[in-house]
C-alpha cells in the first residue's frame, strides 16, 4: 500500500526519487503551477521553456519527465498537465489535481518516493492530491506473477501541506481512509467470481467488522427461507453459491442520526434463464459494485469517527441459470408481502434490493441510499462516466447530485415518472420485474420505490456505467473497478452527522 506523508521541506530540498510538479496553459504560453517555485528556480526560470521544447502544452493528462537540474536533491522532475490555469487569486479546482496526482502516480510505478509540489491552498487541496495519488497508485494483481513486475509508487509525500496544522493533517488522514476504502471496493469488484461468492463475500465483510469494530450479522440460505425472503432466494437458486443478506452496521455513541446503506451485490450476473448473450457476460462480476461501495462506506465512517450510524445492507446473490433456477413466469413471494412475477430473470438486481429495502425500512433509518449496478438503460442514458439520481424527495436528490459534483464524481439527477408503473402491471402478481424497455432505468427506479417503507426519504444511486471502467486509465481512474459512489456516500455520511440533511 502506498504511503502518505505530509512534509514541510521545499520542492527542491526534499529528499526524494521524483518532483512532481504542475503545468497550466494561460493563453498562449505554458506556466510553472505554484508550489514548484524552488523546482524553476534551479532550471533559472526556464522549466516552462524548457517542458515546451519537450513538447509538453498543459493539458489535463499530460505527463512529461525530465532529469533535474543541479539543486534539486529529486534526480527526475515530473511535470503533469493541469489544463487551464485558473484566474488570478484563483486556486486550482479538486478534481483537476485528484487526476493530475492520479496520472503522476500512475506514471511513477517502480519508484519509491515522490515529492509533490502541486499548487496547495488550503486542506481540501491537500486531501485532493492524497486522494488522486493513492487512487492513481492502485493496481490489481492478486492472481498475477508479480515477481519481475515494478511496485506500486512506495511514498507521496506531501509539499505545502503544513504537516502540523490540524486541518492539514485531517485532510490527510481522511484521504487515505477514502482513497484506501475506494480501493477495498476496487479490490472486490476486480475480484472473479468464481473467488467472490455471496459467502466469501460476507465473510470478507466479517473480516472488515472485526478490524474495525463494526457489527456484522450474515443471513444465510437458510436463515433466507425461513424469514420469508423471496427476492433474493428466487434470484440465488440457480446457483450452487447460495445467496446471503448481510448487515454490517456502524454506530456512534453521539449520534443523532442512523443512514441506512443498501448495495446490490450480485456475485456474478449471467442473466440467468434469461441467459445475457456473449458480449454482455465479460464485465459482469462488476454486478456486486453497489454492495462494495456500501461496505467500504460504512467502514469508512468508521475510521472517521462520524457521529452518525451508518447500517450497511449487502443483498448478496449469483443469478445463474439451472434446473432449480427462477423461470420467466414463475411468481415470488417478496419479504415485504408483495407478490412479483419474473418476466425477466436478468432484471434481478431490483429483486434482491427489494428484500434489502424492505428489512432496512423496518429499523426506521433518517433515510435511504441504495447504490446498484442496475440497468444498462442507464448507461445508454447517461454514458459510462456518470450515475444517475433517483429519489422520493426532491431536496435529498440535489443535495446528493450536489455532494457528488463537490467530491467529484459525476451524477445526474434522474426522474420517476408516475406514468411509467403501470407498465409493470402483471396479471398474475402483484406486479411484474419488467416495464417498458424505454426509460428502464426509471422503470427500475419506479420498483424500487414500492419497498421503501412509509415516509423514509430514499434515494437510488444507478451507477452501472461508472462502476467499471473498460477503456485506458486516466487520471486515477484504471481498468476495472473504479471505486464509484464511496466518495459520494462518505461525504453523505457527514452531511448527515452534522446534521445538514
Ligand atoms: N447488471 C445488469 C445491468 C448492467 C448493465 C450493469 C451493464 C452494468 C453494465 C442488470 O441486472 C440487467 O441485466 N438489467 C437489465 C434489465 C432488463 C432485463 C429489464 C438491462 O438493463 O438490460
Ligand atoms: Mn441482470
Ligand atoms: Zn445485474
Amino acid at each position: 500500500m502506498t504511503a502518505l506523508t505530509l512534509s514541510t521541506a521545499g520542492a527542491a530540498t526534499l529528499r526524494a526519487d521524483v518532483v512532481v510538479v504542475g503545468v497550466a496553459k494561460s493563453g498562449k504560453t505554458l506556466v510553472v503551477a505554484p508550489g514548484a517555485e524552488a523546482v524553476d528556480t534551479a532550471f533559472e526560470g526556464r522549466l516552462a521553456a524548457v517542458l515546451e521544447t519537450l513538447g509538453a502544452s498543459g493539458s489535463e493528462g499530460e505527463a512529461t519527465k525530465l532529469p533535474a537540474p543541479a539543486g534539486v536533491k529529486a534526480p527526475v522532475v515530473l511535470a503533469v498537465g493541469l489544463g487551464t490555469a485558473p484566474e488570478d487569486g484563483e486556486a486550482y479546482g479538486s478534481e483537476v489535481l485528484r487526476r493530475a496526482a492520479g496520472t503522476a502516480t500512475r506514471t511513477l510505478t517502480g519508484v519509491k518516493k515522490a515529492a509533490f509540489a502541486l499548487p496547495i491552498t488550503a486542506p481540501e487541496d491537500a486531501a485532493a492530491i492524497g486522494e488522486g495519488a493513492l487512487l492513481g497508485a492502485y493496481v490489481y494483481t492478486a492472481f498475477q506473477d508479480t515477481t519481475d513486475a515494478k511496485k506500486p509508487l512506495g511514498e507521496v509525500a506531501l509539499l505545502g501541506a503544513k504537516p502540523r496544522d490540524k486541518a492539514y493533517k485531517a485532510a490527510a488522514e481522511r484521504a487515505l481512509a477514502v482513497a484506501e476504502e475506494m480501493n477495498r471496493a476496487r479490490d472486490l469488484v476486480n475480484m472473479p467470481p468464481n473467488e467472490l461468492t455471496p459467502a466469501t463475500f460476507a465473510a470478507a465483510t466479517q473480516v472488515a467488522g472485526k478490524e474495525h469494530g463494526l457489527k456484522v450479522q450474515v443471513l444465510d440460505e437458510k436463515a433466507l427461507a425461513k424469514g420469508g425472503y423471496g427476492g433474493i432466494l428466487g434470484v440465488g437458486n440457480g446457483s450452487v453459491n447460495p445467496p446471503r443478506l448481510v448487515r454490517v452496521a456502524y454506530t456512534h455513541p453521539k449520534a443523532e442520526k442512523t443512514l441506512a446503506l443498501v448495495g446490490k451485490g450480485i456475485t456474478y450476473d449471467s442473466g440467468g434463464i434469461s441467459l445475457k448473450p456473449a458480449g454482455h457476460n465479460e464485465t459482469m462480476k462488476c454486478d456486486m459494485a453497489g454492495a462494495a461501495a456500501v461496505l467500504s462506506t460504512v467502514v469508512a465512517a468508521a475510521r472517521l469517527g462520524l457521529e452518525v450510524n451508518v447500517t450497511g445492507w449487502l443483498a448478496l446473490a449469483e443469478n445463474m441459470p439451472s434446473g432449480s433456477a427462477t423461470r420467466p413466469g414463475d411468481v415470488l413471494n417478496m419479504y415485504s408481502g408483495k407478490t412479483v412475477e419474473v418476466l425477466n430473470t436478468d432484471a434481478e438486481g431490483r429483486l434482491v434490493l427489494a428484500d434489502a429495502l424492505t428489512k432496512a425500512s423496518e429499523e426506521h433509518p433518517d433515510a435511504i441510499v441504495d447504490v446498484a449496478t442496475l440497468t444498462g438503460a442507464m448507461v445508454l442514458a447517461l454514458g459510462d462516466r456518470t450515475f444517475g439520481i433517483m429519489a422520493n424527495d426532491d431536496d435529498y436528490r440535489t443535495a446528493i447530485h450536489e455532494i457528488a459534483e463537490e467530491v467529484g464524481e459525476q451524477s445526474w439527477p434522474m426522474p420517476l415518472p408516475a406514468d411509467l408503473r403501470k407498465t409493470m402491471d402483471s396479471p398474475s402478481a402483484d406486479m411484474a420485474n419488467m416495464g417498458v424497455r424505454m426509460g428502464g432505468g426509471l422503470v427500475a427506479g419506479l420498483f424500487l420505490q414500492e419497498f421503501v417503507g412509509e415516509g423514509i426519504p430514499w434515494a437510488h444511486l444507478d451507477i452501472a456505467g461508472p462502476a467499471f471502467h473498460e477503456g485506458a486509465p486516466y487520471g486515477y481512474t484504471p481498468k476495472g473497478g473504479t471505486g464509484s459512489a464511496v466518495r459520494t456516500l462518505v461525504k453523505l455520511a457527514e452531511r448527515t452527522a452534522a446534521g445538514e440533511l
